[in-house]
């Protein structure tokens, strides 16, 4: 074994062998099993694009409408999950609710035969199905209401966005949310799905990957910059103060939300997809004056930071899509988490095909042999 340097946040250090997904930073490229984000955006579903990245390939027509309807089966969750939920504190953040509920799936469904294909299969299927009923029934239940019960004539984006507003969603608004699916499902070694492969690699149950995933997509820097994004915006508040804010971040040393990634050193492809996505809604629904002051603040930023690589990433233009669709800005990282599930399921497999416990070493920089001093000594 080769011992190599310390890299703060293992940068550069590979972390896995895998086939799911290939980013190259330098020129803005994903692909998804080989496919490019942009063909799976025009033309794909999110249901169909999760079976790719889980099972390696493309679903023939009979086996994707197998699939869709075993999903569409397991999307109720039982009455204990959702009296469990109403035990939560209602100013709780939905991300810590889905994180506590995905964990709790597992008390309920059989635990780790993970040599068995159906087992596989059934946790695939489940944790697909149920995340989002889970995501729309905490946002009814802390506001003191019941959970809408997911319709079983809906398609996969839209019976989510009719468990939100309790009202069928136009299908265009359906569509343009089921490709925001497909642009989170997946994303190489990112910080949720390494911790995902971590927790997969103990042989623990799929339940307690997914909600340990949940925990780590959660924080500002990763997930969470969505809704901090949003935040941002407003605080800005018009594109005169863009230059000012700007300045102010970059003499504290604050990061600008939404901007910035380990692996792109150009603009996200998928900043730029979700960017047309945002232009097209606002074509049909009416603009969003915060969309003026993110343009204004891309500029400045490309001005200031891009000979340092600093451009959108996923985060900058999501929560504008998501605004417009009328979700609440707490609820856009659970939304992050109904589409990565694809992603940490898919490397939940590929963990398993040639499963090795994580357990890399550390670098020891403390004292030795130092004596025991007593309490009332120190
Ligand atoms: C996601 O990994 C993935 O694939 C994640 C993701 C996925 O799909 O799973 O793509 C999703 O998590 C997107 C990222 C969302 N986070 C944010 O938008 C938060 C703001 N961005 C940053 O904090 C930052 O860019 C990170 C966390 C995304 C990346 O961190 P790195 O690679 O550790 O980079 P760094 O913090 O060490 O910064 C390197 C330099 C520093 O300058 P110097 O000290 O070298 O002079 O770039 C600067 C940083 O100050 N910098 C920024 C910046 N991001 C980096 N400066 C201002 N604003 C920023 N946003």
């Amino acid at each position: 074994m080769v011992a190599c340097e310390f890299q703060p946040g293992l940068e550069g250090i590979p972390a896995a062998q895998s086939q799911i997904s290939f980013v190259n930073g330098q020129v803005g490229k994903l692909e998804y099993r080989g496919v490019p984000i942009e063909a799976l955006a025009d033309n794909s579903s999110f249901l169909e694009t999760a079976y790719l990245l889980i099972w390696g390939e493309f679903p023939k027509s009979d086996d994707l409408d197998a699939f869709q309807e075993e999903i569409t089966h397991h999307r109720r969750i039982k009455y204990r999950i959702r009296d469990m939920m109403k035990c939560f504190p209602e100013s709780g953040h939905p991300m810590d609710a889905l994180q506590a509920s995905a964990a709790a799936l597992g008390l309920f469904y059989s635990r780790r035969a993970l040599d068995d294909p159906i087992y596989i299969r059934r946790a695939v299927v489940r944790l697909l199905a149920k995340i989002p009923t889970m995501v729309a029934a905490f946002e009814h239940i802390r506001k003191g209401n019941d959970p809408v019960r997911p319709r079983d004539d809906l398609s996969y984006a839209a019976n989510f966005l009719y468990m939100m507003n309790e009202q069928e969603p136009d299908p265009f608004l359906a569509q343009i949310f089921d490709t925001c699916l497909i642009l989170h499902a997946e994303h190489t070694m990112n910080a949720s799905t390494f911790s995902a492969r971590v927790t997969a690699s103990t042989l623990t149950d799929p339940y307690a990957i997914v909600a340990s995933a949940v925990g780590t997509l959660a924080g500002p820097l990763h997930g969470g910059a969505n809704e901090e994004v949003i935040t941002m915006l407003a605080e800005i508040g018009s594109v005169e103060n863009v230059q000012p804010f700007l300045e102010e971040k970059l003499a504290t040393k604050s990061k600008i939300m939404g901007f910035g990634h380990r692996v792109y050193k150009v603009k996200d492809p998928r900043a730029k997809i979700l960017q047309k996505l945002a232009e097209q809604l606002f074509d049909k629904t009416g603009g969003d004056p915060s969309y003026e002051i993110a343009l204004a603040l891309e500029k400045a930023v490309a001005e200031k930071l891009g000979s340092k690589g600093i451009y959108p990433n996923v985060d900058f233009y999501s929560g504008l899509v998501y605004q417009k669709l009328g979700i609440p800005t707490d609820l856009f990282t659970p939304i992050f988490a109904i589409a990565r599930v694809a992603g940490w399921l898919a490397h939940w497999r590929e963990q398993l095909e040639t499963n090795r416990i994580y357990r890399p070493s550390q670098v020891y920089i403390g004292d030795h042999s130092l004596a025991y001093i007593p309490p009332e000594s120190r």
